[in-house]
């Protein structure tokens, strides 16, 4: 039996690799410029899975010394949503006192997941911590989070590639779709 095709299950891009690479581009130039004269560390912390590809893309494009860290924490909502409860999987490795915080995410829905990672992040007397997304899907927002860099603001669509997943598959669609039939 052959493998399915590898991009079955999507209706159609909603940015391509060109547009997200200009994007990641604008985003590293502004991090860049907004941290090139702070004297504190700066460490860009990737909340896996989802966030691998922007991370990888991104840090590339800050132009200044930074440290990489990963931090994985748990959701045990259903397939589309992310859940009420957050568990973290696997800590930073970082001290992150009086350093600057930029944590990645691949998108931000509720935004109940980056407020607990927050209030952690935030109880280790960082210098700052700030917010990176890709995507962004403010109609379903349900707690308040300030997010200082934004890709993309997307409306209520399911989106699939650049490290965002359906059941652990479609990561490695190297450009942002809007989920189709899987029949
Ligand atoms: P919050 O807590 O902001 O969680 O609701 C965001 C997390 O929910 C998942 N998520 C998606 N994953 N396509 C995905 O592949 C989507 O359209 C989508 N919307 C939310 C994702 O894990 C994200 O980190
Ligand atoms: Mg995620």
């Amino acid at each position: 039996m052959s493998k399915k095709p590898w991009d079955k299950g999507i209706s159609r891009k909603m940015y391509t690799e060109e547009q997200i690479a200009q994007r990641v581009k604008e985003l590293g130039a502004q991090i860049t410029e907004d941290f090139k004269d702070k004297e504190e560390d700066l460490i860009i912390v990737c909340l896996l899975k989802g966030s691998i590809m922007f991370m990888a893309d991104i840090c590339r494009e800050i132009k200044l010394p930074i440290k990489m860290d990963f931090m994985s924490v748990s959701s045990y909502g259903d397939d589309f949503e992310s859940s009420r409860e957050v568990k973290i999987v696997k800590d930073l490795d970082e001290k992150i006192m009086g350093k600057h915080v930029i944590v990645v995410e691949d998108i931000i829905d509720s935004g109940l997941t980056l407020k607990k990672v927050l209030k952690l992040l935030g109880s280790r007397s960082p210098a700052s911590v700030s917010l990176c997304t890709l995507l962004n899907k403010e109609v379903r927002r349900e707690a308040d989070v300030e997010v200082q860099y934004i890709g993309f603001d997307i409306e209520d669509e399911f989106v699939l590639g650049y490290g965002l997943d359906y059941k652990q598959e479609y990561r490695n669609i190297p450009y942002v779709a809007v989920m189709g039939s899987l029949d």
